[in-house]
This record gives C-alpha cells, structure tokens and sequence, in this order.
C-alpha cells in the first residue's frame, strides 16, 4: 500500500446537476493494488497503514486521470495542418497519413508516439479511432497493453468516397472487427470499439456489417462521426435518401448506451431526442471544431435535451493532446455564443474532461474521481513555482480559481506524474 499526501480536486458530483467541485487541500488517499482503499485526514489514514510509505505531493495539485472520448491513433503526426475544412483536411492531410500505417513498421512508430502523447497530457483513458488496417490496430493494443493505459478502440471501417488503399468490403470488415475483438477485447484494460469512420464513407450495407459486429462482439463499444460539417451533413442527407444523420446509425443498429459519437455539431431537435433515447453519448470537440471551422457547439441544446455529453480532443483535427485545452477552448465558444451558450465554470471543465468521459465510456465503476473504491487514475499538475501557473496557483483565491487557473494556463509540460491503475508512468 501506498498513501498519497496531496491537495485533490476532483468532481464527483456533476456540476450540470448541481454538484460542486470537491477540494481537500490536505486529504490521505490510500492506495492497495492499484485502488484507492482509504480517504481523509493522514493521521487517520495512517493508523489503518502505520508502515507504509508515505508520498507527499502537496507541491502540486492532484487531479483524477484526464478522459479523452475521441482522438485518432494514426493522426498524431497530422496535428496542427489549419486552414481546411473536414473534407478537404481529410482529402489534403489526415488520410494520406492514415494510408502509411499500412505498413507495421510505421505503425510502430506511430502508436508510440501517439501513446507517449496521451499520457504524457495525463489521458489515463481514452476512446481511441483506430487504423484501416488490422496490423496497425493490433500494433495499437499491443502498445496499449504494454502501457497499462486504459484503450477503447478498433480497427476503422469504410467502403466509399475515401482514398482505394483505405476501403473494405462489408464481409472483410465484420470479419477482421471480430477477429480483433476476440484476440484483445477483455485483455487487461483493453475493450474492443465497432468503428464505421462516418456514414458519408459507409454504404449501408457496411453498416450492417458493423450493426451485427457490435451485436456479436461481447461488450462493444462503437464510435462514429456525426453532424460534423455543414457540407458533410447535406451529401451524408443525399447517400441515404434523406434520412438524418443520427437516424443513418440508429437504422442499422449502432446506436445505444454504448455508442460515442463525435461532435454533432449541427444536429436536429429530433437527432437530439434519438440520441437520448437511445443513450448515446456525444463527445464534444472544441479545438477541431474551431480549426477545422465547423462550428459552435450547442451543449445547451444537449442538455436540455438530455444528451450525455463528453470531451475529446479530436487529434489530429483537433490541435493536441491537451484535455486542459480542450477545456478551456470549450470555454471560449460558450462563452462567444453569449446568450445561447451555456457559462461555463472551472468545475464544468474538470468534469468534462474526467467524469463525463468515464460516464461516456462506462468506466464511472472505476475511474473519473478520486474516492474510496475507484482506481488510482490520477495527474499531478505541478508547474515551477515561478512560472505564471505556479505564481497564479499560489495567488489563487480558491480551488475553483486554482483550477480555472490550471486550464486556461496548463500545458502537458506542467503535468509532472501519471498514474493509472496506481502505477507511475
Ligand atoms: N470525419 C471522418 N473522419 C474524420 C476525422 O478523421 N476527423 C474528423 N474530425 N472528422 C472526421
Ligand atoms: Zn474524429
């Protein structure tokens, strides 16, 4: 056992149905076997653990591990190409680099790099968009596992409108899907996610394919993209003879309360009704959005209707691995849409990038909090103390300004450990 001496914030509550951001400046997390098995003052902590070693972290401040619900493996050397819209980005720049993950020994490459991106921005679980090719996704999971880091993900399926090298056939996908799954779903913190790219590149039999998958596959996940991009939305409209774009996957059987779909940035009242019956959750993109130029998102139509929403970082639309960007840049567009946006606090951004996503994910048994029976999934933010995040940390006039502070301030370099599963990386 272990016992961490930290100042912890954390929001088990969510702060969209009124809960609070909770802070304990000085807390004892007790951790056995990678979870947290006692919390509250030390010296009460201590007395069950009189032997064991004592971590003091109180140098900085502690946070659950950060939940990233939509990041592409193979686009982590496709960040930062601006000024494109999505279907030109992924003609011009994301896609010739997801034909190069056809051969393993850059996929290699590849899923390291994008591992050490993840975590080292204090992702400690994340919905991964896999690769087009099988090889490359066994390369992510085998990566993945070495890591520990807890993985989503799966192998990308589509068979029109992209690039020959990228495209399947129905059979081949729902055979290559299940044989992926049987060999890494289940393994360690490893689950297996159903993964049609967007229904503008799958014909509806491919769909079908990926339908009777997710049936198939024990305890799968799917992810898509969804109402992205004005243009995108309309030729989406046009393949399936009118129909919306939520209703092309609710018509062939992917959605439900364990599917996540990609910014729906431009969705109907009835897609909104759809998704939340059905359970769906959507992950809200806000840096891809704003590069990319697809638009504001309505989180307050989503709340109102009862949407879970969810934050991603969308790499390599979106511009990095940063959760806290995330956070803060979904700040800004609430903010920019004045009346019609939603005022986001400091706590709202914590729990969209913790909570909400472990919600989304269905890991809230384990992960999103800090507190007695979850995993030690954690990130300690801990700039030098001269820096202009140290000093205004310290000047901080509460923890909620703290944590404002360390989102519109905080880089992956101000992140100095990570646990998962209490194990540093
Ligand atoms: N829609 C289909 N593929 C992609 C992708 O790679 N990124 C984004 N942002 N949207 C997509
Ligand atoms: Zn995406």
């Amino acid at each position: 056992m272990t016992i961490y001496r930290a100042t912890v914030l954390d929001t088990p509550v969510d702060p969209f149905q009124g809960g609070t951001l909770r802070s304990e400046s000085d807390v004892a997390l007790a951790v056995t076997d990678g979870r947290i098995s006692a919390r509250g003052p030390l010296a009460e902590v201590r007395a069950g653990a009189p032997d064991d070693e004592i971590v003091d972290l109180r140098h900085g401040v502690l946070l659950p591990g950060f939940v990233d619900t939509h990041v592409h493996y193979p686009q982590v050397r496709a960040i930062g190409a601006l000024g494109m819209p999505l279907l030109d980005w992924l003609q011009h720049s994301a896609l010739p680099e997801e034909a190069r993950l056809h051969d393993t020994s850059y996929a290699q490459q590849i899923a390291a790099e994008f591992l050490h991106g993840l975590t080292s921005a204090g992702t400690t679980s994340a919905l991964v968009f896999g690769s087009h090719f099988a090889s490359a996704v066994d390369v992510l999971f085998t990566h993945a596992e070495a890591i520990g880091v807890r993985v989503t993900s799966g192998l990308v399926v589509s068979d029109r409108l992209l690039r020959d090298e990228l495209l399947t056939t129905p059979e081949r996908a729902y055979d290559e899907s299940v044989t992926l799954a049987a060999r890494w779903a289940g393994h360690d913190r490893l689950r297996y996610a159903v993964t049609p790219r967007f229904s503008y590149s799958c014909s509806a039999e491919l769909l079908d394919a990926c339908g009777a998958a997710y049936k198939d596959i024990t305890g799968a996940w799917c992810t898509s993209h969804v109402n992205e991009n004005v243009t995108e939305v309309a030729e989406v409209a046009r393949l399936f003879g009118g129909s919306s774009y939520v209703g092309t996957y609710q018509d062939h059987g992917l959605l439900g309360a364990h599917t996540v779909l990609a910014h729906n940035v431009h969705p109907t009242e009835a897609e909104l009704d759809m998704l939340a019956a059905s359970g769906a959750a959507v992950a809200h993109c806000p840096t891809s959005n704003s590069s990319l130029g697809s638009g504001m998102f309505p989180l307050a139509a989503h709340l109102q209707h009862g949407v879970r929403v969810a934050m991603g970082t969308d790499v390599g639309g979106g511009t990095g691995f940063s959760m806290l960007k995330e956070g803060l840049q979904a700040y800004f567009m609430q903010s920019l849409l004045g009346d019609q946006g939603v005022p986001l606090t400091s706590a709202h951004l914590l729990h969209l990038a913790t909570t909400a996503g472990a919600d989304a994910l269905g890991l809230r048994d384990d992960v999103g909090e800090l507190s007695v029976g979850k995993q030690f999934d954690a990130v300690l933010v801990a700039p030098e103390a001269d820096s202009p995040l140290g000093v205004g940390i310290r000047h901080a006039a509460g923890p909620d300004d703290a944590l404002a502070k360390i989102f519109a301030m905080g880089t992956p370099a101000d992140l100095t450990q990570v646990w998962i599963g209490g194990r540093l990386l």
